[in-house]
């Protein structure tokens, strides 16, 4: 059995930059407060919750004086001075992409835009954003939701940081007919896109993918999309455990790709997972 992985797959830049300092904070501080999941992913949070993250789904949960981290999402300006009132210490996990999407949606409100905010309007990211404009703002996700007229003559796009360019262009291409100016910041991060393209070439390659990763993570949900339109033998798991072996027979060439969210030690036992199952049955390596 050859197993092969996407590249690259798995941790962000800024998941990965969020994860380390929080675990730097809980190996010195021992209890750390999260406002919601600090990542898309159940076990890394169990794991997490071993060593001392709570989790809780509102700021007035977390008891004065604590100390609170906030996830690579970001959080709007209201829950931060919330968080700021209560707390002791902040460990700011905001990734540094995402707090470039919020303060280009402030300075464009400051500059008399009307904001509209590319992403999924449920998305903690895009509620975030949307907090730091200081004026009008609509979120989109289709074209069909734009304004029939713009309430201003100039408007401003940022986008959420895990968009499709092709949706970008899709939607200011839409507006650029409303509007007598339009200021359009790129706040696309290449992560999501990476790993997407990733996936499309892995697919060429192997006999089945097996995409791992969270079950509530957005990105994780479009890779095993892609993974699906390209090979029909693709499967999404959260863990190693549940793969079904019948799964593998037949199978020489495994792919492997996982979600921004998904830590190392989740790939990992997929592979020995694997190597086990292959060699206790005798296939060639
Ligand atoms: Fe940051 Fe991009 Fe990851 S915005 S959290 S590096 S997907």
């Amino acid at each position: 059995m050859n197993i092969v992985l996407a590249d690259p797959t798995g941790f962000c830049f800024g998941v990965k930059r969020a994860i380390t300092e929080l675990e730097k904070a809980l190996s010195v501080h021992g209890t750390i407060y999260s406002t919601g999941s600090p990542i898309h992913n159940p076990q890394e949070v169990r794991r997490l919750s071993k060593k001392g993250l709570v989790v809780v789904d509102d700021v007035s949960k977390i008891p004065d004086g604590a100390r609170v981290f906030i996830r690579a999402h970001g959080e709007s300006p209201d829950v931060l001075a919330g968080i700021n009132q209560k707390s002791s210490t902040v460990i700011d996990g905001t990734c540094p992409f995402v707090k470039t999407a919020q303060n280009k949606a402030r300075s464009l409100s400051s500059e008399g835009y009307f904001v509209i905010i590319i992403g999924n309007p449920e998305h903690p990211e895009v509620k975030g954003i949307r907090g730091f404009v200081n004026g009008d703002s609509i979120v989109v996700n289709d074209r069909s939701v734009i304004p029939e007229k713009m309430p201003s003559e100039k408007t401003g796009v940022v986008c959420q940081t895990t968009q499709r360019y092709e949706l970008l262009a899709d939607i200011t291409s839409c507006i650029v007919y409303k509007c007598k100016e339009l200021k359009v910041y790129n706040t696309i991060c290449n992560a999501t896109y990476e790993r997407q393209k990733a996936i499309r070439e892995l697919a060429k390659v192997v006999d089945g993918i097996i995409v791992i990763g969270g079950r509530n993570s957005a990105n994780t949900s479009k890779l095993f999309q892609i993974a699906r339109g390209e090979s029909p033998a693709a499967v999404w798991i959260e863990e190693a455990a549940e793969l079904q072996e019948e799964w593998l027979v037949t199978k020489e060439n495994i792919g492997i790709a996982a979600g921004a969210s998904t830590p190392d030690w989740l790939i990992e036992e997929l592979k020995y997972k694997l190597k086990n199952t292959g060699s206790q049955r005798g296939w060639k390596r």
